[in-house]
């Protein structure tokens, strides 16, 4: 395994990979868990090299906060990489990814961006556009690998590979969860011992949305999952929304024919965490 610190050194290694060889790439902010690693697997099984990226994106938090206390555990992420026969590993520090400054490409996200996430984290999925594309150009690979729980975030990548014409697969890899089903994320690390127990809620609340679904109004099961953490003295709901599968947006009435998925924020004290679900 080579690890990079800089563009120009990891640009020439890569530029002298025999063209016949395939590239799989997976972004991360660090703190890996299980869910990187399922995508760094799928990565060397379908590439013949793989190249992981460390770096929290300075552009895509709206808040100091969250940007200071992100975890950061670089030495343990390396030792990780390694058993798991990753190839590449790219840590560049702010100035490589941002020579200038570090701020958003404006994108057209043809308004995937108007729900959810984008409404609740301001200049968010720009920050997302614009590192994606910055570290896309330079490792090049011919697939790149991202997981659904970040489903909103997936799907503005392949709007914004399609419209800057990338040539680059973008491939969505199914949610990675803990036993007692909370969705893997590097937040979770940050949650208290009695803030990890009830986290589970979550997961377990969209499942029962999901069997809701089937048989109530979209306000019905809305009010529902309201109640379900009204109730939670640890579990403070930010959002729950029934969208339309590929366009995102939010719907009060269901059609026929139509994919939905359930879309839930949530904040156990000042973490917050995300899911989502097929809801048909
Ligand atoms: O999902 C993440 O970890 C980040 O948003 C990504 C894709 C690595 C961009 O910084």
């Amino acid at each position: 395994m080579i690890v990079f610190k800089e563009v120009e050194t990891l640009t020439k290694y890569i530029s002298k990979i025999d063209k016949t060889h395939t590239i799989g790439f997976v972004p991360t902010m660090g703190a890996l868990h299980k869910g990187h690693l399922s995508l760094i697997k799928r990565a060397n099984d379908e590439n013949d090299f793989t190249v992981v990226s460390i770096f929290v994106n300075p552009t895509q938090f709206d808040k100091a906060e969250d940007l200071n206390k992100y975890p950061r555990t670089l030495n343990t992420d390396l030792d990780l990489l390694e058993k798991v026969d990753c190839n590449i590993v790219f840590v560049p520090s702010v100035q490589e990814v941002y020579p200038v400054n570090a701020t958003s490409e404006i994108f057209n996200f043809a308004g995937l961006d108007k729900y959810m996430e984008g409404l609740f984290r301001e200049g968010h999925f720009d920050g997302v556009g614009t590192v994606v594309k910055r570290l896309l150009e330079i490792v090049k690979p011919d697939n790149a690998y991202f997981g659904e729980k970040d489903y909103q975030q997936l799907l503005i990548i392949k709007k914004m590979v399609e419209t800057e014409k990338l040539p680059v697969n973008i491939i969505g890899c199914d949610i990675y969860r803990e036993p007692d089903g909370l969705a893997m994320s590097s937040r979770n690390i940050r949650l208290s011992k009695e803030q990890r127990k009830e986290a589970p809620q979550i997961f377990k609340t969209l499942n029962e949305a999901k069997e809701m679904f089937k048989n109530s109004s979209i306000s019905e099961v809305k009010a529902y999952v309201e109640q379900v953490f009204q109730k939670n003295k640890l579990l403070e709901l930010e959002y729950f929304e029934i969208a339309d599968a590929s366009s995102l947006k939010p719907v009060t009435t269901k059609k026929p024919g139509e994919k939905y998925r359930g879309f839930i924020a949530v904040f156990a004290g000042k973490i917050r965490l995300i899911d989502n679900i097929a809801l048909n």
